[in-house]
């Protein structure tokens, strides 16, 4: 199933509402800005490749309502509604470098007139998603040649189909090993506060036939010494030239138990998702959420006093150090990463 794709008019960006699921199946259509934006925002479109593969389809989608009266006045109006695109969510690179390529592309169109530059706006935006595709699968091989038979696979959060366009990239390896008679048995941690782990992961592994088990987060560190987990596969919002990755919160805590446990550790990353600007992970920026997401979602009601107070970071640096490797889609990078993702990245 395509969870971001166009309307056959072209005038919506039809998504799955991910924060329906596993409950309810709902592609919604959505065409204003603020809808656009909201869906970004609040999780109904999410995982760093389908929000940038989304951006790329929402700016198309925005651009076709411009009035312009000169390429400078439709250029200037893209650029306003591309920022505004951005500004949803901070932490996956995905986001800015897919609306950046967009941005781009309008730039180098001067002379042509906007119809043109709408045509070329759809097909980057299919290219975009055509790509990541290409890329998940090739993640999913790399990383399938590190698993063995029957073997126990920790994943957190949701890195599968829904969080890009097929595969996914830390789930990728284990669909595939499922596809190819490998009988993978799947760890996910459920991920506090929005249960990505058991609301997606589980529900994509369990209906892809994977043994899948899913446990609480708090309980990584039993299952681990218990000898039940061959190798931890995570995705990734923004890796730094370093190697310093920026995931889902948790991760870190993961990667420093899992070399307590001498457990290999793994980043599935398509190069869409390194950020050659950002030198190691104290610069990238962290999302902060709504305390309420801790308190309140999910629960009946309110299980905190209503005055306590909440800290919500939405993600983690998980230090290169603790990371045995970096799955792209060219191959595995080792460290050191300044230089492994570097040749990995070159074009
Ligand atoms: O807040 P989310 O659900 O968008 O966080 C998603 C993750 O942390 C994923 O692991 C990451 O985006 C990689 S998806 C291939």
């Amino acid at each position: 199933m395509i969870n971001v794709r166009l309307n056959d008019e072209k005038t919506a960006v039809v998504n799955l509402d991910q924060t329906l699921l596993p409950g309810e199946i709902k592609y919604s259509e959505l065409k204003e800005l603020d809808e656009l934006y909201e869906a970004i925002f609040s999780l109904r479109v999410r995982g760093a490749p389908a929000i940038g593969i989304f951006a790329a389809y929402a700016l198309y989608v925005l651009a076709q309502k411009i009035k312009p009266d000169s390429f400078e006045s439709f250029q200037k109006q893209v650029l306003t509604l591309s920022a505004r695109l951005d500004s949803s969510r901070p932490t996956a690179v995905n986001l800015s470098t897919q609306l950046r390529r967009m941005e781009r592309l309008v730039s180098s169109m001067q002379d042509s007139p906007v119809p043109e530059i709408l045509d070329a706006m759809h097909r980057e935006a299919e290219l975009i998603q055509q790509e990541d595709i290409q890329m998940c699968r090739a993640i999913s091989e790399h990383g399938l040649s590190l698993l063995k038979p029957g073997m126990g696979v920790m994943t957190h959060c949701n890195a599968g189909p829904l969080a890009t366009s097929h595969y996914g990239t830390a789930l990728g390896p284990i669909l595939l090993a499922q596809e190819r008679g490998f009988s993978p048995k799947a760890f996910c941690c459920e991920t506090r506060p929005l249960l990505q782990g058991a609301r997606l992961t589980s529900f994509e592994l369990y209906n892809a036939g994977v043994d899948v088990t899913l446990i609480c987060d708090n309980m990584a560190s039993i299952i681990m010494s218990e000898g039940k987990i061959g190798a931890i596969f995570v995705g990734c919002d923004r890796v730094a030239r370093n190697g310093d990755t920026a995931n889902k919160v948790g991760t870190s805590g993961l990667a420093i138990l899992a070399k307590h446990y001498g457990i290999p550790f793994y980043v599935c990353c398509p190069s869409s998702t390194i950020d050659s600007a950002c030198p190691s992970g104290e610069h990238i920026e962290i999302e902060l959420r709504n305390p309420g997401e801790i308190k309140e979602m999910f629960f009946e009601s309110p299980v905190a006093p209503e005055g306590v107070k909440c800290y919500n970071p939405a993600f983690d640096v998980t230090c290169s150090s603790l990371i045995t490797g970096i799955i792209t889609e060219r191959g595995i990078c080792t460290a050191p990463y300044n230089e492994s993702l570097n040749i990995f990245t070159k074009r």
